[in-house]
This record gives structure tokens, sequence and C-alpha cells, in this order.
């Protein structure tokens, strides 16, 4: 067991969080945190800030904050910037993308009109149904000089002594990894050949990795998730994660999934569909980059329920998963799932499962986790692909020889194990045959009775 504690940096001065894609996701996360830099916002939904992490044995009563456990970047540290394709400031896209109310976001509108997207990097191509009026221009290798100069610009600007990058652009059409994403030579001769086959995102991608800035992916796209920018991960010490962020759908499959696993309950089918109003809706209209989506949504359950090990459960259910573009309904998505599952004897039994959640709201908090947490793995010298914080997403960045963990419950004790190796604490697996046998020494011993205050003896014959 590891009780040596990493070397870690201390979060010492202003972190710097580049968000590549300013709309609902970004917005709400910037006013979530500049109110509660103001004590007006409760973060709720974030590990980081409101949960704690027991250490040692249960009755050492040791559960301290996370954020009091590790040494992470405080809020009121944060400062923000990013990229998009439309010139809006943030309490303009707040206001457009229309999650919180120009009632919520008055206290820190200075704030948020204060932070203007740089021009993005944009093709067409990848994001069909949306055009770009604040864009970029260049063949793909100048793009990725240009990237790099607007970091450091703006970090020198805002005097950040460290920088994380968290994608939260639109999805991109649904691509496969071809031999330009091979290794990083042959990456870079095709930036330079300005080849259609790299996609934006990659392009910053490339560049935060390149200067050694921590990258996660917070949308489908596979971004960072190739061979030649693992390895330039590793050439550079970055700690790199992806890809789209687990917030609503697919964080309860992730959770009822390993459930009916554990109990050896049966699969025939999962139907999933969902409502959704916002710009990622409109996005996610188009086929190619609802491709995306479709792919990391429905691949959660093939690795939940092993149907290689349980054929007779699992071998045969049929899983489809669809988003309708719904203006009405903005960022407010609706999900419904049909499961249909079978029990003792074959007999079949269903169960309904209708969410109606606030898309951005769910995904602001990962947000925030995802930034210090990168930042965190770099101070503490972790780089590549960063397991631990599987947690996140739909659809973890693994090394190619595994499988991703997808169980929600297997990702946080991960996680949270992780962080105790960090800190040279024992990790936790639920099991310890000390409990039940105090000769073991682990039990502490019961403390002496205490003595009895002596009573007054009652006569027999009164007692009676
Ligand atoms: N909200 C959630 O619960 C959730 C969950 C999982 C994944 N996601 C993903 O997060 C991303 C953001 O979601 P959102 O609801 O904020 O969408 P959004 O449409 O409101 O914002 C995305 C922004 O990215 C910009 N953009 C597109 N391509 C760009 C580029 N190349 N460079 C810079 N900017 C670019 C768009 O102009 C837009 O403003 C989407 O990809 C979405 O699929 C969201």
């Amino acid at each position: 067991m590891n009780k040596t504690p990493a070397k870690i940096q201390p979060a010492a001065g202003r972190l710097g969080v580049l968000l590549p894609g300013m709309g609902a996701v970004t917005s709400t996360f910037i006013a979530g945190v500049e109110l509660m830099k103001k004590g007006q916002g409760r973060p709720v939904g974030s590990l980081t800030q409101l949960q704690t992490i027991r250490l040692g044995k249960r009755y050492e009563g040791r559960n301290p904050l996370i954020r009091d456990f590790v040494p992470l970047a405080k809020p009121e540290d944060l400062v923000f910037g990013g990229w998009d394709l439309f010139a809006d400031n943030v309490y303009e896209a707040a206001l457009k993308a229309g999650v919180l109310t120009p009632e919520q976001l008055a206290p820190v509108k200075r704030e948020l009109e204060a932070i203007v997207p740089m021009p993005a990097v944009f093709d067409q191509d990848y994001v069909k149904n949306l055009h770009a009026t604040h864009a970029k221009e260049g063949t793909r290798w100048e793009l990725a000089q240009q990237v790099m100069e607007d970091i450091e610009g703006w970090q020198k600007k805002n005097r950040c002594d460290r920088v994380v990058m968290v994608w939260c652009g639109s999805t991109e059409v649904s691509t496969e990894p071809t031999a330009v994403h091979g290794s990083l030579e042959a990456f870079e001769e095709a930036l330079k050949d300005d080849s259609k086959e790299i996609p934006p995102s990659m392009i910053y991608a490339y560049a935060a990795i390149k200067l050694g800035i921590p990258y996660a992916n917070g949308a489908p796209n596979l971004s960072a998730d190739v061979p030649a920018l693992v390895e330039l991960a590793e050439q550079t010490r970055t700690p790199i994660a992806g890809k789209d962020f687990k917030t609503g759908q697919t964080m309860m499959k992730t959770v009822i999934g390993p459930a009916l696993k554990t109990r050896m309950l049966g699969l025939n089918g999962w139907y999933s569909t969902n409502i959704l109003g916002n710009r990622d809706g409109e996005v996610l209209d188009d086929p190619g980059s609802f491709r995306s989506k479709e792919k990391t949504k429905t691949s959660v359950l093939d690795t939940i329920l092993e149907a290689q090990l349980y054929p007779d459960l699992y071998s045969k259910f049929a899983h489809k998963v669809r988003i309708d573009y719904y203006p009405p309904r903005g960022d407010a998505k609706e999900g419904w799932d049909n499961i249909d599952i079978f029990g003792w004897l074959g007999m079949p039994m269903q169960i309904k499962i209708n969410f109606l959640c606030r898309d951005s709201i769910l995904a602001a908090p990962l947000v925030l986790d995802l930034a210090l947490f990168l930042d965190l793995a770099k101070r503490s010298g972790l780089s590549g692909i960063q397991e631990w914080l599987s947690f996140y997403f739909k659809a973890p960045q693994c090394r190619p020889d595994l499988k991703p963990e997808h169980d929600l419950f297997t990702q946080h004790l991960k996680l949270k194990n992780t962080l105790r190796l960090l800190m040279g604490e024992e990790t936790l697996d639920h099991s310890g045959l000390d409990y039940y046998d105090p000769r073991r020494g682990a039990v502490p011993a019961a403390p002496p009775p205490k003595p009895a205050k002596a009573k007054a003896k009652k006569p027999v014959a009164a007692a009676r």
C-alpha cells in the first residue's frame, strides 16, 4: 500500500480556465462561479466543493471535505476566457442560452460582459448547423500556431500562473481515427498539409497539449482521443481526459445498468429518447453530429453488462437512443427511458424513467470539477490519460488495450482512491475482516465500563 504522498506543487496564484465554445454550458458554469465568488451561488453537483472523503476506518471519524484534503485551486482564483464562433460576450451568451434568468445573472453582469471570446477555429463541414461570424483564417498549421499565441497572450494579460482547457464547443460530426492521427509525426505533417481529417477541436487540443496545458473534452467528438495527441501528452507531461460530459440520461444508465447486473436481472431492451431545444439540440439535429452522440450514449451498456460472461441475460437486448430537437424546451431537456427487463423464471417486467432535467445545470459543476482536478493532476506530476476522471464522462478515454469503466460508483471509488493515493492515505475497498475479529487488533478496544454509581441497598424485605 502506497503511504508516500505525491509531491504536489501548491495551488498558488491564479488559474486560467480556457473554454473553446462559450454557449450554454460555459456561460452557466462561469456565471455560477462568479456568483460563488460573491457568496451568492451554491455549487450543488460539485464534488470538489461539497463532497467529503472518508479516510481510514469508519470508526476513526475522519471525513474532511475533498477541497480541504487535496490542495485545489480556490474558485476565487479562477479566471475565464475562451473562443466562440460568435462574438457575444458571456453575458449575452447566457441570455441567449436562457438557462439562467436576467435576475439571476444581474449580480455578475459586469464580470460576464468583460469576458469576450477570441475568434474560433472553425470548419463548417464539422458542425453543419452553425454559421460562424467570428472565426480565424489560415491553414490548420497556422491556426494551431494562432491558438498557441492566443493562449500565451491571454495568460500573460490575465496574470495567470497556470491554465487548463475544457472543450465546451459543439459536437462535431462523427469521424474515425485514420493514419494521420496515428502518430505525432503524421499529425503534424497533416496540420502542415491542411488535411481535412483534422477537425477544429483537435487543433485546440493540439495547441493546449503542446504548451503542457491540461485538456478535457466535454463533447463526444474524438478531439484528444487519438494516438497522436496521447503521444504529445506523454511527451509534454500533460494530463488529458474525455469524452462527453456524463450528465443526465447516461448518468442514470450507468446507475441502473450496474444495478441490474449486480442482481443478475436480465435485459430485453432499453429505449431512450430525449427532447431538447437549445443550440446543442440544433447542432445534434444534423445526422453527423448526432452519430457522435449516439456512439457515446450507446457504448455504456455493453461494457457494463458484459454479455460475453452472461449471454443468457444480456446478449440479445435491443438498445435505441434518440434525440429530437424541439425548440420550445430550450435547455430544459426531457428524457424518457423504457427498460424491458426479466427476472425469476424469465418473467418480464418494466422500468420507466422520466428525467426532467436542465442540461447545463447538470454540466456546469462537472466543468468546475474537471478544471480543478486537471490542475491538481498537473501539479502532482500526473500525465497522459487521466482515467480516474472517467466519473465525469459518457465515453471515458482509456488506454487502447483496456475497456473503459462505466459504472458510476466504480468510477467514483477510483476517483476518491486516486486522491487518497496522492495524499499518501490508505485506499478504500470496503472490505476488512478486522471489523469482525477484534483479535486482529484494528477494532479499538471498548472503553472500560464506568463504575456504576453505588446504589443504596434496599432491605430485602422492602424490595418485595
Ligand atoms: N449540457 C450537457 O448536459 C452536456 C452533456 C454532455 C455533453 N455536452 C456537450 O457540451 C457541448 C456544449 O454544450 P452547450 O449546451 O453549451 O452547447 P451550445 O451550443 O450552447 O454551446 C456550444 C458553443 O460552441 C461554439 N462552437 C462550436 N464550434 C466551435 C469551435 N470550433 N470553436 C469555438 N467555439 C465553437 C458554438 O458557437 C456554441 O456557442 C456540446 O458539445 C454538448 O454536446 C453537454
